[in-house]
């Protein structure tokens, strides 16, 4: 574990020679390898035990590399200025220089840029685009903490750089922009649907469309089962609460995602709180619902997959 400066020139030197790191990202942590190289990219999937149907996402360093990676329309440019660097990746027509590894053989490419100013300084060091998924291991819920990381991939890789909490604490919105005139969601994040539709019309991803691959039911998930409900059972004490508004008296373990019902405190708390109460030894995590408008859309779409049992 190290932090800036060294972990900087230390972070680029590994990506220059094929090694992957964690690197803090502005939503989670990501387990960072060079998007060029395909056998860095073979590593990430090793690390992480993920499937390699399951595509990843390139951080690009400047705006320069768009559109070597991807084809760029009228709309793609406008969200860029809009969104980066930020929360938001975009899924877009790839070209020839992406690795079929990198979009599990899709003809769309997934490009963000992260306005983490760590992984800004690694970017820029390293000169190239760095292919990062969340920093867990497949399945599980992504790291929001270099500790969660530790947790995640202590052994497994050479690296992490510490740069403290995340300030959102949950993944980007993703994207696929089609054509100048339409947008589809495939993953609810920081920015919402109400921020994008300022720029086309949004439409839900539907199961049949492309959809992020990698969106299986069950995802984000602690390894003790969890209800998401609308009205709380019986309090006791083999069972832990994710609290919204109760007080959880009775509860084994309680977690509050934000005692002033903020969801912008709540996303960033959520990841956490879950390993938490994970870790607390109840043998059942009950959650409550947050209202799904802003944010909330995004940390209940996490939520319903964390209760998901297939
Ligand atoms: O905030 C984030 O996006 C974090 C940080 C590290 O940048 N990254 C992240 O990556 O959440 P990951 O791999 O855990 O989730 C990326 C999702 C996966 O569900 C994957 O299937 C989807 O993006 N994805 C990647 N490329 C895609 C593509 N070409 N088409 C559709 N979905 C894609
Ligand atoms: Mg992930």
């Amino acid at each position: 574990m190290l932090k800036p400066p060294q972990g900087v020139a230390e972070a680029a030197r590994l990506l220059a020679g094929g090694e992957v790191v964690a690197l803090p990202t502005e939503t989670v942590y990501g387990l960072g390898g060079a998007a060029l190289n395909p056998h860095a990219c073979a590593r990430i999937f090793e690390a992480k035990e993920r499937p390699l149907y399951d595509p990843l996402i390139v951080h690009i360093p400047d705006l320069t590399w768009l559109g070597k990676l991807a084809r760029i329309s009228p709309l793609v440019s406008r969200l860029a200025e809009a969104f980066w660097p930020g929360p938001l990746t975009m899924v877009l027509p790839r070209t020839e220089l992406v690795p079929d590894l990198v979009t599990s053989g899709q003809d769309t490419v997934a490009v963000r840029m992260s306005a983490h100013p760590i992984f800004q300084q690694i970017a820029m060091a390293f000169g190239q685009p760095i292919a990062a998924p969340s920093a867990n291991r497949f399945g599980r819920i992504s790291p929001t903490h270099p500790d969660h990381v530790r947790a995640e991939l202590d052994g497994r890789i050479p690296l992490i750089v510490d740069g403290g909490a995340c300030q959102h604490g949950i993944e980007s919105t993703i994207v696929l922009v089609s054509g100048d005139d339409c947008l589809q969601i495939l993953r609810h994040g920081p920015i919402t649907e109400e921020q994008l539709q300022a720029f086309a019309p949004v439409r839900e991803a539907s199961d049949a469309a492309v959809a992020a691959p990698g969106n299986l039911k069950s995802h984000y998930a602690p390894r003790t089962p969890l209800d998401l409900v609308e009205v709380l059972p019986v309090a006791d004490p083999a069972t832990g609460l994710l609290a919204w508004t109760s007080s959880g008296e009775g509860f084994g373990h309680i977690e509050y995602l934000s005692k002033t019902q903020d969801l912008r405190e709540a996303a960033a708390n959520l990841y956490g709180a879950m390993r938490r109460l994970d870790e607390s030894g109840v043998t059942r995590i009950v959650a409550e619902s947050v209202p799904e408008t802003g944010l909330g859309v995004a940390i209940m779409e996490r939520l319903r997959k964390a209760a998901a049992r297939d």
